[in-house]
């Protein structure tokens, strides 16, 4: 089955010894319905020959010099195409990337597009282990460029160690899913709540928003657009997702509301504040008696509001509970007509709040997962794939045929 079709993928051919694998990768893509274009760096030429692509691809490649009678060949290309890959990259390409070089057409296009870009790096194992080239996947990586590999093994020279580029059919496979949930707009709210007592305090909790956020790049990467509405937290907004920073739990409502008709999944993730003071004082509250209490009202239930509007998406939830975990989960599961809800045991030890690791259980009402404890990236990939494989593809599976 053509899994990638209608998808436009630009091919960035760099000089090293694995180039001499891109006409497979090529057929491959073509054999999933991709349509291609190929661009070649001036050293990718002395490792795969460019009549060699040209034949399985059934049209021209481009050199690095190629910009075309036009002189715009570069912006043709970048405005063309869904997805770069850049397969293999060597490391001179990963360094040119980090500073934004232009030295050839792909640089410019790389410069020049707002496709995802992909790069599958391939190079002796002590190269790509060097400092300097961790440090440019680092900045690739912060700028919401994906690092693909590279694969452990045996390399050309001799040595033995991570720098061989992931083999055609793992990318073509990787490509099919990341796609996975093209179309699809995911909103999550993610970090706490700060509800202002007075202009200079605040009633908030330790929610450092580490789940959301990696949850939300999880959607980014299986293809969604998607929007987080956060609380406020440490973290920097990652790349290619749009993020609406809110303060309030009635902030973060609004929010919501405002992106909800058009959302497709809802991921509660933030620790919304339960309740709110009564009154915002104006002035900075003065101490006086011995004790004082603090009135305070309910906040609006954010996750029970998108459950029960009239178009509504498909809508997760989490529970962090210290006791009786399963039973309070299944309670909220029902209790606010979830799709899904999310066990977060937060009294177990290193996971939960403010912690970079977690393990969770997915609630749904025929099945239960239990993911054990790892980063919270990890996690955020591993609920990704259940929601994707149990949950969107068994309502699609109860849709009425129209
Ligand atoms: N939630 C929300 N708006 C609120 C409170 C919670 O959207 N005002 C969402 C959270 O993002 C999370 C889920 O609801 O997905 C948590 O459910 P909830 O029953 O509110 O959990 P707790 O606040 O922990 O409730 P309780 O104190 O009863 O355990």
């Amino acid at each position: 089955m053509a899994k990638l079709m209608g998808q436009k993928v630009l091919l960035g051919i760099t000089g090293g010894i694995a180039a001499y694998k891109t006409p497979e990768l090529v057929r491959q893509l073509i054999s999933e319905g991709a349509q291609v274009q190929v661009v070649l760096s001036r050293q990718a030429v002395q490792f795969v020959a460019p009549l060699a692509l040209q034949g399985v691809l059934g049209a021209p490649v481009f050199l690095a010099d190629d910009e075309g009678p036009s002189g715009m060949r570069h912006i043709e290309l970048a405005k063309w195409a869904d997805r770069i890959l850049i397969a293999p990259a060597t490391a001179n390409r990963l360094a040119m990337m980090a500073h934004g070089r232009a030295e050839d057409l792909l640089g410019n296009c790389l410069l020049a597009t707002k496709a995802q870009i992909i790069v599958c790096p391939a190079m002796n194992q002590q190269m790509y282990q060097a400092a300097s080239t961790q440090v440019n996947c680092e900045t690739l990586r912060r700028r919401g460029i994906h690092l693909w590999g590279p694969a452990w093994g045996e390399q050309a020279c001799g040595d033995v160690g991570p720098g061989r580029m992931m083999n055609p059919e793992q990318i073509v496979q990787r490509l099919i899913g990341n796609q996975r949930l093209a179309g699809h707009h995911v909103v999550l709210t993610a970090g706490p709540t700060r509800e202002p007592i007075d202009p200079v305090r605040f009633i908030s909790n330790r929610s450092s928003g580490k789940m959301g956020y990696a949850l939300a790049e999880a959607f980014r990467d299986a293809g969604a657009k998607v929007t987080l509405i956060s609380g406020p937290v440490k973290l920097t907004s990652p790349p290619m997702l749009n993020v609406i920073r809110v303060e309030t739990a009635q902030q973060m409502l609004e929010a919501v509301l405002e992106q909800v008709a058009q959302a497709d999944i809802f991921v509660g993730v933030a620790a919304v504040a339960d309740y709110a003071p009564a009154q915002l004082a104006t002035e900075k509250i003065k101490k006086s008696a011995d004790t004082m209490t603090l009135n305070l009202k309910r906040n609006p239930d954010i996750l029970a509001s998108v459950a029960s509007h009239p178009h509504r998406p498909l809508c997760i939830g989490f529970a962090a509970e210290t006791h009786n975990g399963l039973a309070f989960a299944r309670d909220k599961l029902t209790r606010k007509k979830l799709d899904m809800i999310a066990l977060n045991e937060v009294h177990q030890p290193d996971i939960g709040f403010d912690s970079d690791k977690n393990a969770l259980t997915l609630i749904t009402e025929t099945q239960t997962k239990i993911l054990t404890a790892k980063s919270k990236q990890a996690i955020a990939e591993e609920m990704v794939d259940f929601i994707i494989e149990k949950v969107i593809s068994k309502q699609r599976a109860v849709e009425p045929a129209l």
